[in-house]
């Protein structure tokens, strides 16, 4: 049986199932907490890390970085890099930590990361990114992925995009994640390089046609499961989220496992609120902060009444050293209530 094909550990779904919808990494977004709080809104989702480089994860506070909780699963680690080496101790070390799946990151423009020569500059270097995979494969228990762009600066995607997809199965890698622009390395901000070149949604439908083979996701612009449904309906495979998972998880998290895999369950915005109370109060009682899981819940009730209120309460009271779940519950009142609906 292929790795991804295996039950995933909540015995729910497969990594290859619930790659249908992910979430995607986003970094200083799609923290622990993040994630703890979208798998209350959908059980079903592929929930990705914030990246962690190779280096970090080889020299640095290793449960700090790649610590999770057990909820979370079916969860993917994030890494980047470009030496193979690195990237295989990486994986091995990560390995311990019981991930569903572990992803190289070929998509991030930022400025430390093309310094480092890796994220989204990998698109030039398609046989170095069959080493890497190559590497972190032998070292991997679990399925290796490539998120990746479908092209950089003056590249031409319809070229560069099948030629890299070939390159890097040849290694071993079966799914892949494609944002479906360009990232321009030189004068636009990392910001920049995620709403200004255009998207290409139709050239990696095509490459799902030459490659049926492969498992591909897209990625890039997609703001609700309508759309997700009609890039299913096109022959892709699974399509991945990201600011507007985070923007509105309430929006297009809560409806998901429902439409996108069919499943019963349905919880409104108030339950998720009370099916995070006894991961706060965890976090509290062990020293954290109450913001530090709160700031990723401020666009819950995004477009429902009251939901100025509730952001306006958790951004301006939840910082406090001594914030509990009074604040949590003041919030509440501005969207109607306290007790699950
Ligand atoms: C705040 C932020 C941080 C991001 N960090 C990462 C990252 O660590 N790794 C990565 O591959 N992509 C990263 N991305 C890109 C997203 O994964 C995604 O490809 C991009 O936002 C396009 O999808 P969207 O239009 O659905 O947001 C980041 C995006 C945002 C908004």
């Amino acid at each position: 049986m292929f790795e991804s094909e295996k039950p995933g550990k909540q015995g729910i779904l497969t990594v290859h199932d619930a790659a249908r919808l992910s979430v995607a990494p986003m970094m200083d977004w799609t923290d622990r907490h993040c994630r703890v709080f979208h798998r209350v809104l959908s059980r079903r989702a592929l929930l990705y890390t914030e990246m962690v480089t190779a280096p970090a994860v080889i020299h640095g506070d290793r449960a700090r970085l790649l610590g999770h909780d057990e909820s979370e699963h079916p969860v993917a680690l994030q890494l980047g890099g470009s030496d193979p080496k690195e990237l295989a101790e990486a994986t091995r070390i990560a390995a311990g930590f019981g991930y569903d799946e572990i992803n190289l990151n070929v998509g991030c423009p930022s400025d430390r990361v093309q310094s480092g020569c890796f994220g989204a500059v990998l698109m030039q270097r398609p046989e170095l990114v069959a080493d890497c995979a190559a590497a972190m494969i032998s070292e991997s228990p679990v399925e290796v992925t490539v998120k990746c762009r479908i092209g950089v600066d003056d590249q031409i995607p319809e070229e560069v995009l099948p030629d890299f997809l070939e390159k890097v199965s040849a290694a071993g890698v079966r799914r892949f994640t494609i944002h479906a622009r360009k990232a321009w390395l030189q004068g636009l901000s990392p910001k920049e390089n995620r709403d200004i070149p255009p998207l290409d949604y139709p050239l990696v439908v095509r490459m799902k046609r030459e490659f049926p083979q492969l498992d591909l996701s897209i990625n890039g612009g997609i703001t609700s499961l309508d759309q997700v449904q009609g890039f299913q309906a096109q022959g892709l495979d699974g399509v991945m989220l990201g600011r507007a998972a985070y923007h509105d998880p309430g929006g297009v998290l809560i409806e998901a496992d429902r439409r996108i895999w069919g499943d019963d369950r349905r919880i409104s915005r108030h339950d998720a609120v009370e099916a995070m109370r006894p991961y706060i109060v965890r976090h509290l009682q062990a020293g954290g902060r109450l913001h530090q899981i709160t700031r990723h819940m401020l666009g819950l009730f995004h477009g429902q009444p009251g939901a100025r209120g509730w952001r306006r309460v958790l951004s301006e009271r939840a910082h406090a050293p001594d914030a509990g779940l009074d604040v949590l519950d003041a919030a509440l009142a501005q969207v109607g209530g306290q007790a699950a609906a």
